[in-house]
């Protein structure tokens, strides 16, 4: 029996890619999901699903925090936190100064702020109910020693945003530990979703990436196998053309950044 089986989860940004294919996943497992998105169509796209319960919100919006977890709440006691929801966008060092503080809130205001916000109002729950699990996805981005030569131009205020959430797991992941909570990254590389699409023209890969690039299923699965685990503080990788697994646990100071 899987150890999801009757666990009460949030999901955020679950309309489609990894939150969309996480959402389902746990469902499958025995999870009761509140999956929620910023895009309406979250309603209809679980409507025939009765483990999965959905809603409508905005993780960047300190008003729709608390009604995600009173709706999880109805579920029964919080388990599990997955922060998946993320905002990509090209933010070229050169762009005009308006532009700038814009792409920074819009980035670092779903990819951060909600972040905090979200494991902020989860955490008296996940400790009332003995214990749980919050997972951060993040990026391989933030696994420099094995992805030389990444963080290419125009990533750098999603860099900075995936870098920054290392502070918070792994500082949640030491002050929670006695309250029985875990807390992980996963850090993925291509994974075949509208935001990775949305990278190339008329969303078609180049030659290459087209054949490798990872199905958000392969992602799921692994999730669910680091719930499974029972490590805490630690950023697990996934890499384009390698078995999707997780490793074994790194050394205390190679946990964060690989
Ligand atoms: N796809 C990849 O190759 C890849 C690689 C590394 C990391 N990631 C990370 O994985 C996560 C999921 O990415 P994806 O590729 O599935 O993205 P996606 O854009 O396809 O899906 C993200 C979902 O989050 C929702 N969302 C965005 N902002 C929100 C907000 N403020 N409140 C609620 N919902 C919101 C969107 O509506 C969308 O449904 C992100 O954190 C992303 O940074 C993705």
């Amino acid at each position: 029996m899987s150890i999801v089986k009757n666990k009460v989860a949030i999901v955020s940004g679950a309309a489609q890619g990894i939150g969309r294919s996480i959402a389902e996943t746990l469902a499958e497992a025995g999870a009761k999901v509140l999956a929620f998105d910023v895009q309406p169509q979250i309603e209809e796209i679980f409507a025939d699903n009765a483990s999965i319960t959905t809603l409508v919100a905005d993780v960047s919006q300190r008003a729709d925090v608390e009604p995600v977890i009173d709706a999880a709440l109805k579920l029964g006691d919080l388990d599990i936190l997955i922060n998946n929801a993320g905002r990509w966008k090209q933010t070229p060092v050169d762009s005009p100064w308006e532009q700038a503080l814009e792409d920074w809130d819009t980035i670092m205001d779903t990819n951060l702020k909600g972040v905090l916000m979200l494991s902020r109002a989860a955490v008296p729950h996940l400790q009332a109910s003995g214990g749980g699990d919050i997972i951060n996805l993040s990026t391989y981005y933030v696994l420099p020693a094995k992805s030389a030569g990444t963080n290419p131009p125009g990533t750098d205020l999603y860099n900075a945003s995936k870098w920054a959430l290392n502070g918070f797991t792994d500082a949640w992941a030491k002050y929670l530990q006695p309250h029985n909570i875990r807390v992980n990254g996963l850090c993925m590389g291509a994974t075949d979703t509208p935001m990775l699409r949305g990278l190339f023209p008329n969303g078609e890969y180049p030659p290459g990436l087209k054949e490798t690039v990872m199905p958000p299923s392969a992602i799921a699965q692994q999730l669910l196998a680091l719930l499974e685990d029972g490590r805490s503080g630690e950023n697990v990788g996934a890499w384009v053309g390698e078995p999707v697994v997780i490793p074994e646990p790194a050394a205390a100071h190679k946990r964060i950044t690989g």
